[in-house]
């Protein structure tokens, strides 16, 4: 079976097609403001304006009368970009008479994870830009064990960049930054129960630069406080539901630091930890063809009457009949 998948929530506009086994191809046009965070607007308009080169690009290799199905990610996301996408997708289904599979990205980033790694029933530990939750399967549907009572991790990192002058994406010059930090400085370690919060975290830290701490300190004192938030819930829904697997997904997962902690602390509990491939943490367009492939394969369609984007659209509302 191959199905195409196009992703395009926020700052990536992917497309890629998917068998069962590997990705065939995939290109990726991602969107970078000029100045400030996201803009959803802006970035709509990027992913309208390289959708068809894009496809082209795919179609240059792979035969659209091959393809079983199109696969679109049908939220949670900025608004103009899902509709974009979605656009795109209904218009592919209908010209080329295959089956239209709206698919969630967060169960969709999940899935990669599952794809590509050797977990089975883990503890799921989703960081990304918009979102930090903590789920794991039961039955048919995620549940959603612990989360953000505010902004998503990969926002705060954005948000403490950007106060620093650092360019969009954050995380990854926060990373590096960190990396050659030394002094801790406390910040505020928030949660609440089995949930988390970062923003107050962020206003201290922009508080330590006012204060003339130096940048690698602050980052590193972020990364630190901030991660230790996410292994503590991590590993309580670890004991809770009696697991003994961690797999972590989403861009903020590429982190180093991160998937370090996750790791001693699975060691530590005699656990396992998992994460796929680097180039399938950050939004792509291959987990949307590969979720795709998995749902059509169980009869899971999208009627074009009911592919309306769901921005808001939870991990937990998803019925996972192949599991
Ligand atoms: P979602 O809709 O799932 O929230 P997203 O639009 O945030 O997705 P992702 O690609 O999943 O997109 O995640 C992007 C986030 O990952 C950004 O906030 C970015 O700063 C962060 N990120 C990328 N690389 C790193 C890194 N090395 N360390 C920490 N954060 C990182
Ligand atoms: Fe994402």
């Amino acid at each position: 079976m191959l199905v195409l998948g196009i992703e395009g929530t926020a700052w990536n506009l992917s497309i890629a097609v998917v068998n069962e086994n590997s990705v065939i191809k995939e290109v990726r046009y991602p969107y970078i403001p000029h100045k400030g965070g996201i803009h959803p607007r802006e970035a709509a308009q990027h992913h309208s304006g390289h959708i068809a080169k894009a496809l082209r690009n795919i179609f240059s290799q792979i035969d659209p009368s091959t393809l079983d199905g199109v696969a679109f990610s049908i939220g949670p996301g900025m608004g103009p970009c899902l509709r974009t996408v979605a656009t795109a997708a209904r218009t592919l289904s209908l010209a080329l008479d295959i089956p239209l599979i709206g698919v969630n990205h967060c169960v969709a980033h999940i899935e990669v994870g599952l794809w590509k790694t050797d977990a089975k029933n883990p503890v799921v530990l989703y960081v990304s830009g918009g979102n930090s939750q903590v789920i794991s399967r039961r039955g048919r549907f995620y549940r959603v064990f612990g989360e953000t009572l505010d902004i998503g991790i990969g926002n705060a990192l954005d948000k403490l960049a950007r106060y620093a002058g650092l360019p969009h994406p954050g995380g990854p010059k926060i990373e590096k930054l960190a990396f050659h930090g030394s002094h801790y400085h406390s910040l505020p370690y928030v949660i609440k129960g089995m949930d988390f919060s970062f923003s107050g975290m962020v206003t201290a830290a922009q508080n330590l630069l006012n204060r003339g701490i130096s940048v690698e300190d602050v980052c590193y004192s972020f990364q630190e406080t901030a991660f230790a938030m996410l292994v503590e819930v991590t590993e309580r829904a670890m004991a809770y539901l009696e697991r003994d697997e961690v797999l972590l997904v989403g861009g903020v997962g590429v982190n180093a630091r991160l998937q370090e902690m996750l790791h001693i602390m699975c060691q530590d509990r005699g656990g396992r930890f998992f994460c796929p491939p680097r180039e399938l943490m950050g939004d792509n367009g291959a987990m949307i063809g590969y979720t795709g492939l998995k749902m059509l394969k169980t009869g899971e369609k999208t009627r074009i009457e009911d592919s309306t984007v769901k921005p808001n659209y939870r991990v937990d509302e998803v019925e996972l009949p192949w599991m």
